[in-house]
């Protein structure tokens, strides 16, 4: 009896397979026998969190998440360090000032009126998570516990010991599990269907067989996170964290903003680039060059190894280049020393950071000082958005959330701590559109949607039919992941970046050469890797543009050609969308400024 009660028994009650979406009477070979009202993609903290208010909101309409492997492996759980909100436990704290410290963060690329709402909903948004069972490390009184993080004013960053993303997606499954949501694992998306201007399915890819299926809905949320994947060999995010939904929606004509705004977490382990928590320096550790300094002097006096990330960064790769660092080439690195910290304090609040330094480095990070070197972490780009209310894109029935979504939140560089609040708030907000939004709208016919899936499954045929060689596609990929580190990275110029779209144009043509060597359907991982690869390089595209046309400097886009912010003529998001023949279009609208005008950025 109580077996059924398990975790894992609600979890396999959740769990659903395509044909569970048979709709009835729609079996004509041209268009999709399969089809539900809400269908999330992504099943990170912003697509769980959708769900929950989809179907709080909506309980009669079927509601879906898709993800593309287990539920809760998602790059949330890459946020560790805490989420930002005024509870009104820190003396002199408002949203004001989080909203100031957001926008001064952001390099002033920040929409000023959504993010003073975002700032507003944040609290509650804690509070909520506190009452869905969110085990957050708590005060003696037993309050919700913040730690001071990079770039905050004042202590408004909430935690779960040092693992903060990975206890907020457990508990938004737990909590959706709780209310009927239906999981399709193991499901790529491949396209969105839009004809004449109207969403009508997408295209999935069933990874288990192989079947590559339309399906009509009627709203579509896309929460596939971000692409930092792009630089492959040094970033925090997890394999899958391929922009999927991006490249998706940019195909179907959606707009792609601020796509050259890439953020470098200043500490990644250096063989790999995961992610060791900001939560290290909350603690008190040092950032040290070869010469034994705390160099952050140099670079944020005031607020030193809690500065902005974009400073940190640039800071470490400074040392670097300048000869203090240590190390040369890939394997340049400073350390992180956490060695004068309470051992107790960091074995018991800080378990996860221990076991990385270890897992990664062979370091016992109480003994010894640790190698990082900052690793590609988020997205602050990602689709543009209409109507920040409702995260509803401009195709109606399609919305965003959580960092696929560029809702100009977190502008030239996002605030720690501010990720996963904004996982939340914009999940929840889409979650209120799309409810809303799926009593109007009809399921669409699925013509387009179907007439994508056919090419697809011909597309499978065609690459997996010819010669070719594994290794002739991950050497494609950690080309890419090279090339563009060493020329979209934390500095960037002309030269290089003109350098790039060469060398991106020349990967393109070799990718449409490609050959996958296994024709085999069932769990045909190379061919996943191989449609991910398509969808960085035209991401990576995408954020070159966009760097090329920004000629300042700004947040994480630091230009060594155009040093100095130039509000005159930048103070401006980028907008690219997918033209004719793959070609791209870059086009510029203004930024919000509706409270703070910009003013020098000091730390
Ligand atoms: O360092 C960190 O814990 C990361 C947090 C974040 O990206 O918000």
């Amino acid at each position: 009896m109580l077996d059924s009660l398990t975790r894992r028994a609600f979890m396999r009650a959740a769990t659903i397979t395509l044909a569970a979406l048979a709709l009835p009477g729609r079996a004509q070979a041209e268009a999709p026998a399969l089809g539900c009202d809400i269908l999330i993609v992504g099943s990170g903290a912003a697509g769980l969190r959708c769900a929950l208010e989809c179907l709080q909101r909506a309980p009669k309409l079927s509601t879906v998440v898709v993800s593309k492997g287990m539920v809760s492996r998602c790059a949330t759980c890459m946020a560790a360090g805490g989420m930002n909100a005024v509870l009104g436990m820190t003396d002199g704290d408002s949203f004001e000032r989080h909203l100031f410290d957001t926008v001064k963060g952001g390099d002033y690329l920040v929409d000023q009126t959504l993010t003073h709402a975002f700032c507003a909903e944040a609290p509650k948004a804690i509070r909520e998570l506190d009452y869905w069972g969110m085990p957050f490390t708590r005060t003696q009184d037993g309050f919700v516990k913040a730690r001071p993080f990079g770039g905050s004013s004042c202590i408004r960053t909430h935690y779960c010991k040092d693992k903060t993303g990975h206890f907020l997606s457990h508990t938004l499954l737990d909590a959706a599990l709780s209310v009927g949501v239906k999981l399709l694992m193991d499901h790529e998306l491949l396209d969105i269907g839009v004809d004449a201007g109207r969403l009508d399915g997408v295209v999935l890819r069933n990874l288990r067989t192989g079947e590559i299926a339309p399906l009509s809905c009627r709203c579509l949320v896309l929460a596939t996170g971000g692409y930092t994947r792009i630089f492959w060999n040094r970033t925090s995010t997890p394999f899958g964290a391929s922009g999927d939904g991006i490249a998706a929606a940019l195909r179907c004509g959606l707009s792609f903003c601020d796509a050259e705004m890439l953020q470098f977490h200043p500490t990644g382990v250096l063989h790999g680039g995961t992610l060791i928590s900001e939560a290290s320096r909350a603690a008190g550790a040092y950032l040290i060059n070869a010469k034994g300094e705390r160099f952050m002097q140099r670079y944020a006096p005031q607020r030193m190894e809690l500065g902005p990330r974009d400073i940190i960064a640039r800071g470490i790769e400074t040392e670097i280049l300048e000869g203090r660092g240590f190390g040369s080439g890939d394997e340049s690195y400073v350390l992180l020393d956490m060695r004068h910290l309470d051992r107790k304090k960091v074995t018991i609040g800080l378990p996860q950071i221990v076991h990385l330094a270890k897992l990664f480095e062979n370091t016992d990070i109480l003994r010894e000082p640790l190698k990082i070197r900052p690793t590609a972490h988020y997205s602050m780009g990602g689709i543009g958005v209409a109507k920040w209310q409702t995260m509803e894109t401009e195709i109606a029935g399609i919305f965003t959330c959580g960092e696929a979504s560029c809702v100009s939140l977190h502008g030239a560089n996002r605030l720690g701590g501010n990720s996963l609040t904004d996982t939340v708030v914009t999940g929840k907000w889409a979650g209120q559109g799309a409810s809303e939004r799926a009593r109007e709208l009809l399921l669409g016919p699925g013509k387009k949607a179907a007439e994508l899936a056919a090419a697809w499954r011909e597309r499978f045929r065609e690459v997996t039919a010819g010669q070719g060689t594994a290794h002739a596609m991950y050497a494609l990929r950690e080309q890419l992941g090279q090339t563009l580190w060493y020329n979209l990275g934390i500095f960037r110029n002309e030269t290089q970046l003109a350098h790039l779209e060469g060398v991106l144009d020349d990967l393109c043509q070799r990718y449409g050469k490609l050959r996958v060597p296994n024709a085999n359907p069932v769990y045909n991982t190379a061919f996943t890797d191989y449609v991910e690869l398509g969808n960085l390089l035209l991401l990576a595209r995408c954020a070159a543009l966009a760097a090329r046309g920004r000629k300042e400097s700004r947040g994480a886009h630091w230009r060594t050609d155009f040093p100095k912010r130039d509000d005159e003529h930048f103070l401006t998001h980028s907008v690219v969308r997918l033209g004719a023949g793959d070609s791209l279009n870059l086009s510029w609208k203004k930024v919000d400024v509706a409270f703070y005008p910009p003013k020098e950025r000091k730390y």
